[in-house]
């Protein structure tokens, strides 16, 4: 299959969020890219209405190259647990949503691998408790042309929660071969390994 390349220049990140634009860069810089934030160009977000990441990711994508004329980079992410159906998935970040009758809103990263936990409790001691963290990349570019990219990496879910580095469901994630949760791991070997960091890896081999 052959793939359209990116050329030097802007890139739009079809992110809000500060630390993965400045991660972003760090990984694009070295092709010629400059990454700018759809936040900085003042793009709508619009809502994750898609049932799969590769939907979420391109409904992003394609959102920001249309409304700035750029190419333009989305990425969307979960965890996806084996005995729960592939659950919680695209619906990884909903989980932690705290109700409004609950206190103050927000996300609660406790109470939602406590529910993932809860649930594989229900079918028993012996539940299979493989597990992977997925990322999708979809690049698309102003003519409506796409690419998607898929990386993952495999692991279990332990209990209780270990560790304080990283976010989301790190602390109760071990990557297969590894003794420690993802929130016990030096970021950097953490980072190496990654769902992202897979994906990434196939985007700069087939678009540069
Ligand atoms: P989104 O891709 O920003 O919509 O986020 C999906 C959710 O998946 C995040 O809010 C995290 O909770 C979870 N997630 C994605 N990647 C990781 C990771 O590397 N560690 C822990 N949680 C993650």
């Amino acid at each position: 299959m052959t793939h359209r390349k990116l050329e030097p220049g802007k890139l739009v990140i079809a992110s809000h969020n500060a630390g993965k634009v400045r991660e972003i860069r760090t990984l694009l810089e070295p092709f010629g890219i400059e990454p700018v934030s759809a936040g900085d160009l003042n793009l709508p977000e619009p809502e994750e209405t898609g049932t799969t990441f590769e939907d979420n990711a391109l409904l992003k994508a394609h959102a920001s190259a249309q409304g700035s004329g750029l190419p333009a980079l989305a990425d969307d992410s979960g965890l996806c647990v084996a005995a729960l159906g592939g659950a919680p998935g695209v619906y990884t970040a909903d989980w932690a949503e705290r109700q409004p009758y609950e206190g103050e809103a927000g996300r609660d990263w406790y109470m939602a691998m406590g529910k993932v936990e809860g649930k594989l409790a229900e079918q028993g001691p012996d539940v299979d408790r493989s597990a992977y963290f997925i990322c999708t990349l979809a690049l698309a570019w102003p003519d409506g042309h796409a690419e998607v990219f898929e990386g993952r990496v495999q692991g279990s879910l332990i209990w209780p929660p270990r560790g304080t580095l990283g976010f989301g469901y790190d602390p109760v994630f071990r990557p297969d071969g590894h003794d420690q949760s993802f929130a016990e791991l030096d970021p950097a070997d953490k980072h190496a390994m990654s769902h992202r960091a897979d994906a990434f890896k196939k985007l700069v081999a087939a678009s540069f």
